[in-house]
């Protein structure tokens, strides 16, 4: 569980806090955002608890400049282009880059990320203290309004959260998302940028989201961060010829491919793990993974509402 420190008295006081892995919120020029290290898995699995978030979603990776963002995906001539709204209301979705300092409950184990540089003094100046980029989706409890001003935030996480005060948010609405696809623009949500802004800039039309056209808004589709091989939920024990995703005990003769969520059946060590583990065994190229029953109660709900989505037919 997060520690409650001292409330933070300056900004530098809230970069310190957030490089040692703890959760802040500060103000964006769309809504405020409940920030932490996009690279600490723990730090960004404390936002799931703290909004009582019953789904990984990929979050936004806050950065402060553009050598920042370029550390974590590729701009293609286009995206580029596209990076003069910066710093504004506008995200990118791009291709994530080979080792890029990201949690994988950042990109709830996609292979692009989402990345934005905020227009707001105060949250350039955080991020660039901090020195690493910000895992941040709107701060409040989960189904409650977006707030666009401290107090709203204070109120919202009955003062449990410090937040950085920047007054009231200008837009209000949360940024326009973007995915580039080659030559292509899709939008994934509209935002505080408008669509005819961003066609007159690059001087072609932004498309619909596609239907069926790939994992294009992962929240909103049944399968999701979907693995090559089949997935059988719910599996006591593992059968010959299947990988196994434990959570707790494992049968002492099972030889097959495995990985253990928690050997403790620890539910914040299996939320850290399940991305990259599914991963890991789906590239052991087994047809099967099947996956031991994990707890329903806190991130476990989290946990198994993406199992069941990367089990989803497809
Ligand atoms: O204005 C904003 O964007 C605010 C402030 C705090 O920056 N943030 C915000 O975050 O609205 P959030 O978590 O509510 O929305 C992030 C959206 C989600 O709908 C998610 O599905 C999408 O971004 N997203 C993130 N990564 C993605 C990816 N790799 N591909 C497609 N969509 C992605
Ligand atoms: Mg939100």
């Amino acid at each position: 569980m997060q520690k409650l420190p001292a409330a933070p008295a300056s900004v530098a006081e809230f970069a310190h806090l957030l490089r040692a892995g703890g959760l802040a919120a500060f103000p964006t020029e769309t809504v405020y955002g409940l920030g932490a290290d996009a690279s600490d898995s723990e730090a960004v699995l404390a936002i799931y608890e703290k909004k009582h978030r019953p789904r990984f979603n990929p979050l936004i990776a806050h950065c402060a400049n553009l050598a920042m963002a370029e550390t974590l995906v590729s701009f293609s001539p286009l995206a580029r282009e596209l990076a003069q709204f910066w710093p504004g209301p506008l995200t990118l979705v791009l291709p994530k880059r080979k080792g890029a300092p990201l949690s994988d409950l950042v990109t709830a184990g996609l292979d692009t990320a989402a990345v934005r540089i905020p227009g707001h003094p105060l949250a350039l100046e955080l991020i660039g203290l901090v020195g690493r980029p910000l895992a941040a989706p709107s701060a409040n409890p989960s189904g409650r309004l977006s707030p666009t001003t401290a107090g709203q935030v204070v109120a919202g996480f009955g003062g449990t959260v410090p937040v950085l005060d920047g007054g009231p948010c200008r837009a209000g609405v949360e940024s326009t998302i973007l995915k580039v696809v080659g030559d292509d623009v899709f939008q994934l949500r509209a935002g505080a940028l408008p669509r005819e802004e961003i066609e007159a800039l690059i001087g072609k039309k932004v498309g619909a989201r596609p239907e069926g056209g790939g994992v294009m808004s992962p929240g909103m589709l049944a399968s999701h961060y979907a693995p090559r091989a089949g997935l059988r939920l719910e599996a006591a024990e593992p059968r010959d010829g299947e990988a196994y995703l434990a959570f707790g005990p494992v049968p002492a003769d099972w030889r097959g491919p495995l990985r253990n969520l928690s050997a403790a059946g620890n539910i914040r060590e299996a939320a850290r793990n399940l991305f990259s583990m599914l991963h890991e065994l789906d590239g052991t190229g087994v047809a099967m993974i099947a996956v031991a029953p994990v707890p329903t109660a806190g991130l476990g709900e989290a946990i198994n509402d993406r199992l069941a989505r990367a089990a989803a037919p497809r």
